[in-house]
């Protein structure tokens, strides 16, 4: 029997509360192996109150790279040494690297999105967008449209004024953000819906199957492209699929943000196509 461990094996992990329905684990530890690369990668359940805690031990136990998940994404932040621009944009980092005890935070979910969104439209900057959300996530997938050239987004939300406060953040970004995001509360979406070429769920809304629908599903046409990031076929998708949409689920996101932090950790190009066998698998 092979080992695939020994005294300089490099540990990556994922710190989140809870972590143990992590798929980077798996699809982490098999881009390792199939690029011979001498490291493992493994779940790290830390509770908000330890995080701290958990940061100055990613320094003490020289762990090397470390993926960061619900509810520590923002928090983390105050306990790193540099954040990149995408962590400033988007408020929250999901990948830091440790080189000898200094810790930089990436945010990898905004190159996720949008390499998950080309494998189904090569030309997004063409299109105009419907975002439904206005947290974390909505955030990067922002960052993404935006920096793309996207030029029409209607962004929803519940709370219409964190998508105000998403446009006042991004001014720097892009000085015309304003003209590009347009705000509207949720119970507008039916009303725009017919503007826009792709529809992107970035809420938690459908997790649960007993989750109420955000609208009225049924007046989704055939011609939207339908994406929702949450990895399993909501209510949302069942609609699109049964109206004959393009859709997409969450899993090329996680698959892409999962590459681009592998990349960042090791300076390799990932194994892309054996990240994503072991995705689908499950
Ligand atoms: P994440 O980091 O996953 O984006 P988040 O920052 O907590 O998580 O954001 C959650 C998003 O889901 C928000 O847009 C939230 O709406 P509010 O800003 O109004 O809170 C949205 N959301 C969560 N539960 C919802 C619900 N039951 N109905 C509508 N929107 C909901």
């Amino acid at each position: 029997m092979e080992i695939p461990v020994n005294g300089e094996t490099k540990v990556y992990g994922i710190i989140g509360y809870p972590v143990k329905h992590s798929k980077s684990p798996q699809f982490q530890t098999a881009a390792f192996l199939s690029l011979k690369i001498n490291g493992i990668y493994l779940p790290f359940e830390v509770k908000p109150e330890d995080i701290e805690d958990a940061v100055k031990g990613i320094k003490a136990l020289s762990i090397k790279g470390i993926n960061v998940t619900v509810p520590h994404k923002e928090e983390v932040i105050k306990y790193l040494d540099e954040v990149s621009q995408e962590v400033k944009y988007i408020g929250a980092c999901n990948t830091i690297k440790n080189t000898d005890g200094y810790l930089i935070g990436y945010n990898t979910d905004a190159y996720g999105f949008i390499e998950g969104l080309k494998e189904i439209l090569p030309e997004p900057h063409k299109k105009s967008f419907l975002i439904i959300g206005a947290g974390g996530a909505s955030r990067a997938v922002l960052y993404g449209l935006i920096n793309e050239g996207v030029q029409n987004i209607i962004v929803a939300n519940r709370t219409v004024e964190k998508v105000y406060q998403i446009i006042e953040d991004f001014k720097t970004l892009n000085r015309f953000v304003d003209r590009i995001i347009q705000p509207v509360s949720l119970d507008q979406i039916e009303k725009k819906i017919d503007n826009v070429d792709i529809i992107v769920n970035t809420t938690s809304v459908g997790l649960k199957d007993e989750d109420l629908p955000l609208f009225d599903y049924s007046k989704i046409k055939k011609d939207h492209i339908v994406i929702d990031i949450i990895y399993k076929k909501t209510k949302l998708l069942q609609a699109a699929e049964k109206k004959g949409c393009l859709y997409q689920d969450g899993l090329p996101m996680l698959l892409y943000q999962g590459t681009k932090a592998f990349e960042i950790w090791t300076g390799q190009k990932a194994p892309v196509e054996v990240m994503r066998e072991v995705l689908e698998k499950k």
